[in-house]
C-alpha cells in the first residue's frame, strides 16, 4: 500500500447530492451550494462521512452539468468558487470528506477547447477530440454505425471543416481524444487542481468508454450491428483503458490520501478485478451495474425485477471481490428510479418496512455503502401523467423520436415510470409546504406531491420513521460491528429462495446474520443448519419487539439483523 493512502474510504457511508433538486438557497427553483452549506448540519445528522457531489462545473447545462464547458469553476445555478469553498470547509469541520465528479470522457461543446478545435483542422486543439472524415458520396453519411447513448448517431457533422465528431452522449458532450498526451495530462492537471483544493476524491463518470478503438489506419470501426446500442464493445473497457488510468494514479492520485469510484457500466467481475484488484494502482473501487438491470432496448426497458437472480448477482461480487478489491453498495443515484416499488413492488409503491429492509438488504455487504439523497426518507416513484412534466434529455429524446407512433403516449410513460431519470432527480423533500421546503418558487422539476406525507420534518419528529432508521443502521456499521461488517466473510443461505435474501457475515467469531424479506406477504424462515443460534442477540429489525433467531415466520418486509458468536 502506497504511504499516504488510509484507504479511508472502506470505512465510509457516502451520501450523494444531485446540486440541483437539493436544496435552493436563493429562490430561483434550482438547488445551489449554498443550499447545501444550509443543510451540513443535517448530512451530519445522518451519520456519513463524505459526500460525493454530482457536477458543480461551469455548464450550459445540456445534461445538467455533466457536460462541463470549464473545470475550474462554479456553475453561476450552483454559485460561486467562494461558495464552495465555504462548502467544503463546512464539510471538512464536521468530519465529512468531499468527492467531486469527475467527468473526462467528454466535455461540454461550449468548453475552450471544443471551441477551438473546431476552428480548423490543423488548430492545436484539433486532435483534443475525435474528428473523423464521413462516409459515402462527399461524405454526408456519419464515419462508422455507433449510436449515441441518447440516441441517433454517436457522431455529429460539422461544417466548419467538413468533419464529424465523436459523441458517445448528447451531441453537446463531444468525446475528448485520450490517446492525445496533452489530452492526458489536462486531466491530470485539472485533478491535481481539485485535490490541492482539499477535495478527498473522485467519481470517475463514464470512465470506461475514454479509450475508444481505432484501425491502425486511423479509421474506426464499426461496432456489431444490432438494434438500440451500437458500438459497445469497441469502447467499454477499450485497448489503452489499464494504461491511462495508471497514469493518472501513478502521476496524481498516488500523492494523495483520496479515493475514487469508476462509473462501469456493463463491468463484469473480471475486470472489475482489472481495474480495482489490489496492487493494480487504477481506480479504488468501481460502480457494477449487474445488479440494476437496465439494458435490454437502449437500456430503458426495465426489466422485471427477480430477487433469484438479483441475489446470485450481488453474490457472485461479494465472493469475487473478497479480500482481491473492494465493492461500492447502492440502490439508488440520479439516473436511477428509486428503489422503493422497483425491487420489491410497483412503481409507486410506498412504505416504510420495505425502505427499511431494502437499506438493511445492501448496507450490510461488503463495500462502501452510497446513500443518494432522499432514499433515507423512503422517497417512493412518481407516476408521471404528462410528458411536460419531465425534464431529463434521454427521456425527451426518446420521446421525439416514439411520438409519431399512435397510441404512444400511455406506453412511453408506463416505461419511463420505470426508468425516467427523473425519478430520482424530483426535489429534496424538506418539509409539507407547497414547494417541500426546498424552494420558494416553483423548482426547475416538479415537487412529489407525497411531500406533504413524506419529508425530512416529519420524518425528525418520528422516532420510527426511515429517517431514523437510516441513523442507527449508519450507526451499526460504524459501532462495534464495524469490524465484522467491514472485513466478514460473506455466506448466502437459500440462494434459490425467491422470497427472502439471507446472508451471513463472518469475522473472528463473531457472525452477523441478515434476513430480508422482499415480499408484502408472510415468509418461512428456518435457521440455516451452519449456524448455532445459542449466543446470539437480535441488532436491529424494522418491526417493534423481540425476535429470538428461530425458525419463524416473517412478516411482510421484515428485515432482521443478529449477531451470533460463534
Ligand atoms: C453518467 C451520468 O451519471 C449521467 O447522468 C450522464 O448523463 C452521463 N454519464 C454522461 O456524462
Amino acid at each position: 500500500m502506497d504511504s499516504v493512502k488510509t484507504q479511508w474510504y472502506k470505512n465510509a457511508i457516502i451520501y450523494q447530492i444531485y446540486p440541483r433538486s437539493f436544496k435552493d438557497s436563493n429562490g430561483d427553483g434550482i438547488g445551489d451550494l449554498r443550499g447545501i452549506i444550509e443543510k451540513l448540519d443535517y448530512i451530519k445528522s445522518l451519520g456519513v462521512n463524505a459526500v460525493w457531489l454530482s457536477p458543480c462545473y461551469k455548464s450550459p447545462n445540456a445534461d445538467n452539468g455533466y457536460d462541463i464547458s470549464d473545470y475550474r469553476d462554479i456553475m453561476e445555478d450552483f454559485g460561486t468558487m467562494k461558495d464552495w469553498k465555504e462548502m467544503i470547509s463546512g464539510m471538512h469541520e464536521r468530519g465529512i470528506r468531499l468527492i467531486m465528479d469527475l467527468v473526462v470522457n467528454h466535455t461540454s461543446d461550449e468548453h475552450y477547447w471544443f471551441k477551438e478545435s473546431r476552428k480548423s483542422k490543423d488548430n492545436p486543439y484539433r486532435d483534443y477530440y475525435i474528428w473523423r472524415k464521413g462516409r459515402g458520396k462527399n461524405g454526408k453519411k456519419p464515419p462508422n454505425n455507433w449510436t449515441s447513448r441518447f440516441g441517433g448517431s454517436a457522431w455529429k457533422y460539422d461544417k466548419t471543416t467538413g468533419e464529424w465528431y465523436m459523441h458517445l452522449w448528447a451531441e453537446k458532450q463531444p468525446d475528448l481524444n485520450w490517446d492525445n498526451p496533452k489530452v492526458r495530462e489536462e486531466v491530470q492537471n485539472l485533478v491535481k487542481f481539485w485535490l490541492d483544493l482539499g477535495v478527498d476524491g473522485f467519481r470517475c463518470d463514464v470512465i470506461t468508454y475514454i479509450s475508444k478503438v481505432v484501425n491502425p489506419d486511423g479509421t474506426i470501426p464499426d461496432g456489431k450491428y444490432r438494434v438500440g446500442i451500437r458500438g459497445d464493445e469497441m469502447f467499454t473497457h477499450g485497448p489503452h483503458i489499464h494504461e491511462y488510468l495508471h497514469e493518472l494514479y501513478e502521476k496524481v492520485l498516488s500523492k494523495y490520501d483520496c479515493m475514487t469510484v469508476g462509473e462501469a457500466a456493463n463491468v463484469t467481475l473480471k475486470e472489475a478485478l482489472l481495474y480495482t484488484g489490489e496492487g493494480r494502482e487504477e481506480l479504488d473501487t468501481v460502480f457494477m451495474f449487474e445488479h440494476m438491470e437496465t439494458d435490454m432496448f437502449m437500456q430503458v426497458i426495465p426489466k422485471k425485477f427477480n430477487l433469484k437472480k438479483f441475489k446470485a448477482v450481488q453474490t457472485r461480487w461479494q465472493e469475487g471481490l473478497f479480500g482481491k478489491a473492494w465493492n461500492s453498495l447502492y440502490y439508488e443515484n440520479h439516473d436511477q428510479v428509486r428503489s422503493l416499488g422497483r425491487f420489491t413492488g410497483k412503481v409507486g409503491d410506498k412504505g416504510k418496512e420495505a425502505a427499511k429492509m431494502l437499506a438493511v438488504s445492501y448496507q450490510l455487504l461488503q463495500g462502501t455503502p452510497y446513500v443518494y439523497q432522499g432514499q433515507e426518507l423512503g422517497m417512493p416513484n412518481y407516476k408521471f401523467t404528462k410528458i411536460e412534466e419531465m425534464r431529463d434529455q434521454l427521456a425527451l429524446n426518446i420521446w421525439n423520436m416514439v411520438k409519431f407512433i399512435p397510441f404512444m403516449k400511455p406506453i412511453f410513460l408506463k416505461i419511463m415510470n420505470g426508468r425516467s431519470r427523473d425519478q430520482g432527480r424530483l426535489p429534496m423533500c424538506w418539509d409539507a409546504s407547497e414547494y417541500a421546503g426546498f424552494s420558494t418558487v416553483e423548482p426547475w422539476l416538479m415537487v412529489h406531491p407525497i411531500h406533504t406525507e413524506i419529508n425530512v420534518e416529519a420524518e425528525e419528529k418520528d422516532e420510527d420513521s426511515v429517517l431514523n432508521f437510516y441513523r442507527q443502521l449508519i450507526a451499526l456499521r460504524k459501532g462495534v460491528y464495524a469490524n465484522t461488517i467491514k472485513n466478514g466473510r460473506y455466506k448466502e443461505h437459500y440462494p434459490k429462495r425467491k422470497d427472502i435474501y439471507v446472508f451471513e457475515r463472518s469475522f473472528k467469531g463473531e457472525t452477523i446474520l441478515v434476513i430480508c424479506n422482499f415480499k408484502n406477504k408472510e415468509a418461512k424462515f428456518k435457521v440455516p443448519e451452519s449456524i448455532s443460534p445459542e449466543n446470539h442477540q437480535l441488532i436491529l429489525s424494522n418491526y417493534k419487539g423481540e425476535r429470538p433467531l428461530a425458525d419463524m415466520t416473517l412478516k411482510p418486509y421484515e428485515a432482521l439483523v443478529y449477531s451470533i458468536k460463534q
